[in-house]
Order: C-alpha cells, then structure tokens, then sequence
C-alpha cells in the first residue's frame, strides 16, 4: 500500500527537481540541448514552430519555382535557382532540428501532405507577374529576417544554431529582391507600374506574416517566456516597417498604406487596421492557393517514391554487407 504513491511522489520530487534545472538554464540565457529534459509543452511548442517553419520553407519554394523558366535574362535565373534552392535547404536544416525533439521526417511530410500541417499563409498568394520575384524578396524574405534574426537566440540550441545560417542566406534573397524591383523602377512606365502593382499586393500579406496583435497572440507570453521568442509580434512588425520606409523611398515605390506616418510622441509608426479576417480564411486553408500548394507538394512526393525506395533497398544492402565483413573478420581472427 505503501510502495506505489511513494515511486509516484519520487518521480514527481525528481521531475520538480529538472524543472528547477531547466528554469535555471533558461534564466541564465543558455541553451537547452537534445539530451536535456525539458517539460513536455516546450518540446511540443518547439516541434510545432520548427515543423510548421520547416513547412513553410518547403512549399514556399512553389510561388517563386513557377517563375525560373519564365525568368527574364540568364542572370535572372541563375539567382532565381539558386534562392530557391536556399529554401530548400532551410527546410532540411529545419526538419533536421525538428528531429531532435522525437518527431521523424515522415510523420512531418505526411502532415503536410495529408493538409493538416500549417505554414506560412503568404505562401498561399499566387506569383502572375516577374515583379512578384521583386517583391517576394524585398519584403516576404524581408519579414522573415525580422523575425529569424532573434531566432538564432532561441533558447533550443539545434533551432537557434540552424538560423544563423538561414539567416545569413535570407540577407541575400531580401537584397536581390529588392534588386529586382530597383531594375523595374529604374526601367520603363510599364515596368514601374509592375512593380508597384505587386508591392501593392505583397504589402499587407508581408505584415500579416508577424502573425496576430500582441493581444490577441496567446501563446506569445509563454514563448517569450520559454526564450523561444524575443519580441512580440507587434514590435517585430513595428521594427519591419521602420527598415521598408527608407528602403521604399529609394526604389520609389509608394507603401499602399494611407495611415502609415511615423508618430513622433510614441516613437513608432502609426499605421492603419489589417484586415485580419483575410489572414485568418487564408490560414484555415482558403486562401487563392492553398489547395494547388499542397496537391503540388503530394504530387511530388509521389513522384519521389521510388528515390526513396531504392535509398532504403541501398541502405539495407549496405548494411548486409558490413554485417558480412565483420563476421567474416570474426571468423579469421578465431583461426588465426
Ligand atoms: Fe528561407
Ligand atoms: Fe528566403
């Protein structure tokens, strides 16, 4: 009678006790490894956020691979390949971080194929014309360096060292983004009229991407408490427009946003009301794209099957055969 309660009182003194430890970790600004306990809500917080990054990455890769074939000189296409080929690569290092946590490659891509995975809503927005390649990189791989540069200093360590390189890689694509739209408003009253016309439609989406106000963001509080997040949504979005306004006077481009003036007594930008009820039919899955997105990303996983078939054939082969070595070593080092 007596045996059963103690065990559970000692694994709740011994779980307190880690608590403590993982607390104190995290007050002190160091990092929680894979090896570290960690209380069950902040390993799922963190394979939600990775998983759903890592997502976003992925299929973030569609909007702009609909343009490299289409991409106006050869300079053009060789960039265009090479960012999205960056995305690529962000989204493994993502996956990858997101594995350390206990969760396989294969139930994150089956999440997002099956379509009950999110990601980023600004990937459901459909690419019509070149100067979306502009925009895209100005201000959506813009938005996300707002957002990633604190990230490198999340409180998990595999999270936090995966976006020190993204990070760096996200510095180019905003900047040839940008290039992109210097090259349309330097070229003709068409031309410039296509770059408008798309930070147009970019504007807004892009501040959607900091995701909800502070007040109306419940898990915010206890992300920036766990470390994972350093600012709220609203300071990173105040800090996002403050690096657009300079930046937009130099391409000359009009930001669409009437009430966006700089307040001088709170020392922010005043801007006007988004139009959240967008951001949030877009994120439950009926946006403009989100149904081609995620077919896309099936079919190629589809189309994929036999690459991996034949890796897991090769490896297993690979196995056999060592397996054979080493007996076969065994074997002569008994006779010898
Ligand atoms: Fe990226
Ligand atoms: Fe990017």
């Amino acid at each position: 009678m007596t045996a059963a309660p103690a065990t559970a009182d000692g694994a709740a003194a011994e779980e307190a006790e880690l608590q403590i430890e993982f607390d104190a970790l995290i007050a002190a600004d160091q990092r929680i490894e894979p090896r570290d306990w960690m209380p069950e809500a902040y390993r799922r917080t963190l394979i939600r956020q990775i998983s759903q990054h890592a997502h976003s990455e992925i299929i973030g890769m569609q909007p702009e691979g609909n343009w490299i074939t289409r991409a106006p000189s050869l300079k053009r296409k060789a960039i265009l390949m090479a960012k999205v080929q960056d995305e690529a690569g962000h989204g493994l290092y993502l996956y990858s971080a997101a594995q350390t946590l206990g969760i396989t490659r294969e139930e994150m891509t089956q999440q997002l194929i099956d379509g009950t995975a999110k990601y980023s809503s600004i990937f459901n927005y459909p690419t019509p014309t070149w100067a979306d390649m502009g925009a895209i990189g100005w201000l959506v791989d813009g938005a996300a360096i707002c957002n990633q540069v604190p990230l490198c200093r999340a409180s998990y360590g595999p999270y936090g060292r995966a976006m020190v390189r993204i990070c760096k890689e996200e510095s180019f694509h905003q900047r040839q983004g940008f290039e992109i739209l210097l090259a349309l408003m330097n070229g003709t009253e068409a031309q410039r009229a296509m770059a408008q016309e798309s930070v147009d439609r970019w504007y807004w989406p892009a501040l959607m991407m900091f995701g909800p106000p502070d007040d109306a963001s419940p898990n915010s509080a206890q992300s920036m408490a766990w470390k994972i997040k350093r600012f709220s949504n609203d300071e990173l979005r105040q800090r996002f427009v403050g690096m657009l306004v300079p930046q937009a006077e130099a391409l000359g481009v009009t930001l669409p946003d009437p009430g966006l003036a700089w307040n001088e007594a709170e020392g922010r930008y005043d801007m006007s009301e988004i139009d959240w009820t967008e951001f949030h039919e877009v994120l439950a899955g009926r946006g403009p794209m989100n149904a081609v997105r995620v077919q896309n990303r099936r079919d190629a996983h589809e189309r994929g099957a036999w690459v991996r078939e034949a890796a897991a054939a090769y490896a297993t082969k690979k196995a056999a055969q060592a397996a054979r070595a080493a007996d076969s070593a065994r074997s002569s080092e008994k006779a010898a």
